[in-house]
């Protein structure tokens, strides 16, 4: 184990202008679908969100098509049944493996310096960065310790994951015929969770610019009211 490497690809997300690209998402849900649900869940994230704006943007017809692929446990049936658009995805199936609907938002890329976030801020190295480069890093070593299979990471805190290197590259097909690499497939599925963590962020910048105008207004008319109110003592 030594120091984290965290690597800095770049996502449509970053800066104040940035916004989610829909293919992208659509793309990363294809690798969560297909690789990463077979043990991890994402109990906080409704299926009917996968229509909305600024995300996947699906139609509410395929939104019903791609919730039915799930099976949920209904209490008033007492029984399970294909899921609907208005259940969440299923939690993880694994015990051991977390609930990935804020895994962006709980981990980071480097926190410093002096622990004070400023990378997040100036460099964007956030949780999408920290999963890229968690996919990307694995060396291929592994070991065993007390009856677990551990695994050598770059990224991981510590250097050794019980989870296995979930890809390899070419693992899932891209309906756009976009790279499905090592490297494209993990950028992919590290946005598609930074939207599963953050499904406003379009609307949160937008305030923010609503927000900082106001503000410059009002200081335009404070400055003509001051010289006003000072018009005759001068
Ligand atoms: C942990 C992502 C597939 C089993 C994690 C973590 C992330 C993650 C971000 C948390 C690491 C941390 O605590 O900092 C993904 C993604 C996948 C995927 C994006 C699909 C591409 C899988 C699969 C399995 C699995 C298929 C099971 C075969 C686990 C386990 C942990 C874990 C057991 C806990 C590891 C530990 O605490 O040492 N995964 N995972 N994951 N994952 Fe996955």
């Amino acid at each position: 184990a030594g120091e984290q490497k965290i690597k800095d690809p770049d996502f449509s997300f970053e800066g104040p202008f940035g916004s989610y690209d829909q293919l992208q998402l659509q793309r990363g849900l294809k690798v969560y679908t297909e690789v990463c649900s077979a043990c991890h869940g994402l109990k906080y994230v409704p299926l009917r969100t996968l229509g909305d704006e600024g995300g996947p943007q699906f139609s509410a017809a395929q939104v019903r098509a791609y919730a039915e692929n799930y099976e949920v446990f209904d209490p008033e049936l007492d029984d399970f049944r294909a899921a609907k658009p208005t259940d969440s995805f299923p939690e993880s199936n694994l015990a051991n493996a977390p609930d990935l609907s804020l895994m962006a938002k709980a981990r980071a890329g480097f926190h410093g310096p002096y622990g004070l976030g400023i990378n997040q801020i100036v460099k964007g190295m956030g949780g999408p960065e920290y999963i890229y480069s968690l996919l990307t890093g694995y060396t291929g070593e592994q070991k065993e310790e007390a009856g677990a299979v551990l695994y050598e990471n770059t990224a991981y805190p510590g250097g050794w994951i019980a989870m296995g290197p979930p890809l390899v590259g070419e693992d899932v097909e891209f309906d756009d015929g976009h790279a499905n690499d090592l490297s494209a497939e993990s950028k992919d599925v590290a946005a598609f969770l930074m939207w599963t963590a953050e499904p406003k962020l379009a609307a949160r910048k937008q305030a923010g610019f609503v927000g900082v105008g106001m503000l410059v207004l009002l200081s335009v008319l404070l400055y003509f009211t001051n010289k006003r109110i000072w018009a005759p003592v001068k």
